[in-house]
């Protein structure tokens, strides 16, 4: 089995990469969306996005990380795809399931799940843009409101000459409602295509992952704000370890906050800290008493400075 780190824009960052594939389990990661318009982007770009590109293109633990585009031109979505490739880039990943109204409005993301031919047209020219030996992996939700529709874009895809299928188990419509997962939709597409299918979506705990096994028919998993509530989550699936301690929890946040802090985004850190533990609170009811404290603050040192004490009492 293998399992992928999900991208999340604004939240999985590459800061968040280290810490989470420091816990091992995780055999890949996607960055969050390159946005492509009509133009090749600048090397900065690329960089800021994912800067292990300056270092092989690994976390610091050594897993591969992919850089995820969202576009709708071929043309420049292959070009772009090929910069990434030349700079040290796992392989790409073309996103196709963004349901976010501007990336939408601009025919990016989920949109395309609307036009399967387009699908077919961009896949291919990437394909044969980039070099043979490098995976090329597409995202998707299966199907703007029709679920059934998945059958026909994946076939897209697969002739296209995609490596390989992610595929979140809801519709575009379905948004993130928990109940509307269907992972026995993944099935049909994993028994009948000759690429690797890989399931994603509402996997929180192991036994998540094993039904999402047996339902979709797939080896694989994807998982995003499961490993954010459960941060060592990939091995309690794969080594059936124990959730990670609370107390270890609070040094992996004050680690996060010397990280964040010093970083390039240092000045969203209270935001981005609250965010995380948002997704935190649905495994942890210690950090729901401590939320409620700290979210007045919008500086980083009381916030800190509350982590720090509550260490102590649990350390
Ligand atoms: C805040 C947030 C940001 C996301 N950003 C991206 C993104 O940049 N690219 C993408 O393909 N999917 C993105 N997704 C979708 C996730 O990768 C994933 O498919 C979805 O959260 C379902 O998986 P999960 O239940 O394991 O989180 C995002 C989801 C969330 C909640």
């Amino acid at each position: 089995m293998r399992i992928v780190l999900a991208p999340l824009e604004g939240v999985i960052d590459h800061l968040v990469r280290e810490l989470l594939t420091d816990f091992g389990g995780i055999d890949l990661c996607i960055t969050e969306f390159l946005r492509v318009t009509h133009s090749l982007q600048p090397e900065r770009v690329f960089y800021r996005l994912c800067p292990e590109l300056n270092q092989g293109g690994k976390t610091k633990s050594g897993t591969p990380v992919r850089m995820q585009l969202l576009g709708q031109s071929p043309q420049f979505l292959s070009e772009n795809a090929n910069r990434a490739i030349e700079l040290g880039s796992h392989g790409i990943d073309l996103n196709l399931g963004c349901p976010s109204k501007i990336v939408n409005t601009n025919k990016g993301g989920a949109i395309l799940l609307k036009d399967p031919a387009l699908i077919y047209q961009i896949v291919r020219q990437m394909r044969s843009a980039i070099p043979k030996d490098q995976i090329l992996s597409v995202k998707i939700r299966l199907g703007w409101d029709d679920p059934t529709a998945v059958d026909e874009i994946a076939d897209a895809i697969e002739q296209g000459g995609a490596n390989e299928l992610t595929i979140h188990a809801r519709t575009k419509t379905d948004g993130y409602k928990a109940d509307a997962i269907k992972w026995h939709m993944i099935e049909q597409v994993s028994q009948r295509l000759k690429i690797k299918v890989i399931a994603n979506g509402e996997i929180w705990q192991r036994d998540d992952a094993r039904q999402c096994r047996i339902k979709s028919g797939c080896d694989d998993l994807m998982i995003g704000r499961g490993t954010l509530a459960m941060p060592n989550l990939a091995s309690v699936i794969k080594d059936n370890e124990a959730p990670l301690p609370y107390s270890d929890l609070l040094q992996l946040l004050i680690k996060y906050s010397d990280y964040e802090i010093a970083g390039d985004k240092g000045e969203y850190y209270s935001n981005r800290i609250k965010q995380w533990m948002v997704y935190l609170k649905v495994q942890y009811p210690q950090i729901r008493e401590l939320f409620r404290e700290l979210r007045v603050f919008n500086s980083p040192q009381p916030i800190v400075d509350i982590l720090n004490r509550e260490a102590q009492i649990y350390g």
